[in-house]
């Protein structure tokens, strides 16, 4: 779709409110407003300054950045490694006994980790995976609830310089064993499974499915969460063990490598314009700069600060904002099992009353799910000791902006709308709190050291009041090395559709005082809860029913989740068109992919819009699963198509 045929960003345009930072605030931020000069009259030196100052190096590097298009090398010859720079440094500095994580689990059970916890369970967990032969280099996939063994797992790879691949435990069992096999992962670390509104949420049986179909994975490594509600755990002797047979008999002695810069973190997968989701490879030192500085300006992090990031941990903002970036920094987190609304609607104001939480980072589904539950859930609690408020994920409409600034930050807390991506590791697009004249609804301006842009169809830049499509125009630190496996994708995917730039895949616009308005993909990649999934990756599910011969995916507006799903299907001969089916159908591909991808709606079809090239016209599907009036049909290969489509339609809503 191109960017200016959306509706919705002429509104938002019209934004006339403007929230300047508060001079109380910005007489103690972090941030400062020079930052932005420094940064641009030398952005690698400004780098290399801040990665010199905040990361504990084994040995220095000697060169700031390697950039050979679209490859790029940061903090070149230097070596750390991560597991120290987020534990060891911190407990050699005497804070041993601050907090790391305020563990919240969903029955209300509690556990407090320190640093120096941290420190003892990390090394055990490394000398384990020693045990099971796993070496640097090995990948090793983590497949978790938001138990405490998530981020302790993730660091002893770290530590021994084992790059992992953490799948959100809310994927399928097919999915898991789609990303160990990219990976070609020899491990898998899991749990018996979490608790979820109330009730107990194996997750056992979906490993042993996916590791039948994934012939590299040498053991099962299994936290117990569950135990006894759990009875039907399976255990597959010599391949399965448990955590606490293995790592709990293990010293808490286990040196951390010294690893080059350039090594291997993690990889994550994500959801492209294809139907296979691509291994997005962050390194170590770059990786470390970009999270850890990011996260202590953007959310002013001091030292007394309980910071909690609300995403699961399976997904790229827990990675960089749960894990790496404020362990980096010290900082005191809170981690939580459950949702949002159980056991009542307010089970989030409760933590932030109950642990003084002074910065709270979430998506915008979030807020405009507790919009519509009411402001008296917040109200019940003491919220007076959140100071910064943080967006990610997916754009934020400006009243959910203006109603969090309001009745979770008492219109007192800056609210921060962070944009970035899987891709590029950290936050590039944000406000910076004290500095930052704020607009609801708006990212404002790229960071210090960023420098985005916004170009039309042919790459040049448009100027202020203009639309067109986000790019990147520099390398930076944390960005992503490449597409695990397959450099020509990563080349073509990011940086041919305009020579020299990082394409976001995003459209956007800059108002006449040159803020930056995110509006979404222009790909074709949905945003669901701020999830990110691809269309033919739900196509493809639903055309591996038998009952299916073609199937179509768009995305539409939905209230809540921002972006709903919405299907088409073409049925093979011999099925019919019964609701039964259509909800067979929507189950299919929960089961395949994830519940998240389920699609909200799902119409049949005999035929669907199709260019004379043959490419599916997904706008007019959008249109006609909104139910608005059809644009041009001029380019369909059959223009009675759309008029049977609707003819036929029948819809199974949620
Ligand atoms: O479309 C943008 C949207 O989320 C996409 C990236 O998704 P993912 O890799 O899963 O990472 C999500 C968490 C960083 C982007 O291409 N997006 C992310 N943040 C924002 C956003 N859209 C608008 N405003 C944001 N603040």
């Amino acid at each position: 779709m191109s960017v200016d045929q959306r509706p919705e960003i002429e509104n938002l345009l019209a934004e006339g409110r403007v929230f300047p930072p508060d001079p109380a605030f910005a007489a103690q931020a972090n941030a400062q407003p020079d930052l932005y000069d420094e940064a641009a009259r030398d952005p690698e030196a400004f780098w290399a300054k801040i990665a010199r100052e905040t990361v504990t190096w084994n040995e220095p590097f000697h060169t700031t950045l390697d950039w050979e298009l679209p490859f790029a090398k940061w903090f070149v010859g230097g070596k750390l490694n991560m597991s120290e720079n987020c534990v060891d440094r911190h407990v050699a500095s005497g804070l041993g006994d601050k907090v790391a994580y305020h563990w919240v689990g969903e029955p209300g059970d509690t556990r407090t980790i320190t640093f120096g916890d941290l420190h003892r369970e990390v090394q055990k967990a490394a000398n384990a995976l020693l045990e099971l032969g796993i070496e640097a280099g090995d990948r090793v996939a983590i497949y978790m609830p938001m138990i405490p063994e998530l981020p302790i797992a993730m660091l002893a790879c770290a530590r021994i310089g084992a790059p992992h691949t953490v799948v959100f435990a809310g994927f399928s069992a097919e999915a898991l064993s789609g990303r160990i096999n990219d990976a070609q992962a020899k491990l898998v670390i899991t749990a018996d499974g979490s608790y979820r509104r109330g009730k107990a949420m194996p997750l056992k049986a979906a490993v042993d499915e996916a590791v039948a179909a994934s012939p590299t994975i040498e053991h099962v490594l299994m936290v117990r969460r569950l135990g006894e509600a759990a009875p039907e755990t399976t255990f597959v002797d010599g391949r399965d063990i448990w955590w606490h047979d293995l790592v709990d008999r293990q010293e808490a002695d286990c040196p951390p490598v010294p690893l080059d810069s350039e090594h291997m973190l993690y990889l994550l997968y994500t959801s492209g314009s294809t139907a296979k989701p691509k291994g997005i490879t962050h390194t170590t030192a770059g990786y470390l700069v970009g999270t850890s500085y990011s996260h202590k300006q953007i959310f002013d992090i001091k030292p007394d600060d309980v910071y909690w990031c609300a995403a699961d941990i399976g997904w790229v903002t827990g990675h960089s904002y749960i894990v790496y970036g404020p362990l980096a920094n010290g900082t005191t987190g809170v981690l939580y099992e459950g949702t949002p609304d159980s056991p009542a609607w307010d089970r989030w104001w409760q933590i932030i009353e109950e642990y003084k939480v002074s910065v709270l980072y979430c998506a915008p589904t979030a807020i405009r799910a507790f919009m519509k539950q009411g402001a008296e859930h917040p109200a019940k609690h003491d919220l007076s000791t959140l100071r910064v408020l943080g967006s990610v994920g997916e754009p934020i409409n400006p009243e959910a902006w203006m109603w969090y600034r309001e009745h979770i930050g008492g219109n007192r807390a800056p609210v921060v709308d962070t944009w970035w991506q899987t891709e590029t590791g950290q936050i590039l697009i944000s406000p910076l709190p004290g500095v930052t004249t704020t607009k609801p609804g708006s990212a404002t301006f790229p960071l210090p050291g960023i420098e985005a842009d916004i170009v039309d169809g042919d790459g040049n830049s448009v100027p202020n009041g203009g639309g067109g499509y986000l790019v990147l125009k520099r390398p930076w630190p944390a960005m992503l090395r490449g597409i695990y496996g397959d450099p020509e994708r990563y080349k073509e995917t990011y940086w041919s559709r305009f020579p020299g730039m990082y394409f976001a895949g995003d459209g956007a616009k800059r108002d006449e005082e040159g803020y930056f308005w995110l509006l979404g993909r222009v790909d074709d990649v949905m945003n669901i809860s701020g999830h990110r999934l691809s269309t033919t990756e739900i196509e493809s599910a639903l055309v591996s029913h038998p009952a299916v011969a073609e199937a179509a995916v768009v995305g539409g507006p939905d209230p809540v989740t921002g972006e709903a799903i919405n299907a088409f299907v073409i049925l093979r001969l011999g099925f019919d068109p019964t609701p039964e089916l259509g909800e067979e159908l929507r189950k299919h591909v929960a089961t395949k992919i994830s519940p998240i991808a389920k699609p909200k709606s799902l119409m049949f079809t005999p035929d669907l819009p199709k260019t004379r090239s043959g490419k599916i016209m997904r706008r007019l599907l959008r249109d006609i699963a909104q139910g608005r009036s059809l644009g041009d049909t001029t380019t369909l290969a059959d223009a009675t198509v759309v008029e049977t489509i609707r003819e036929n339609s029948l819809k199974s809503e949620d």
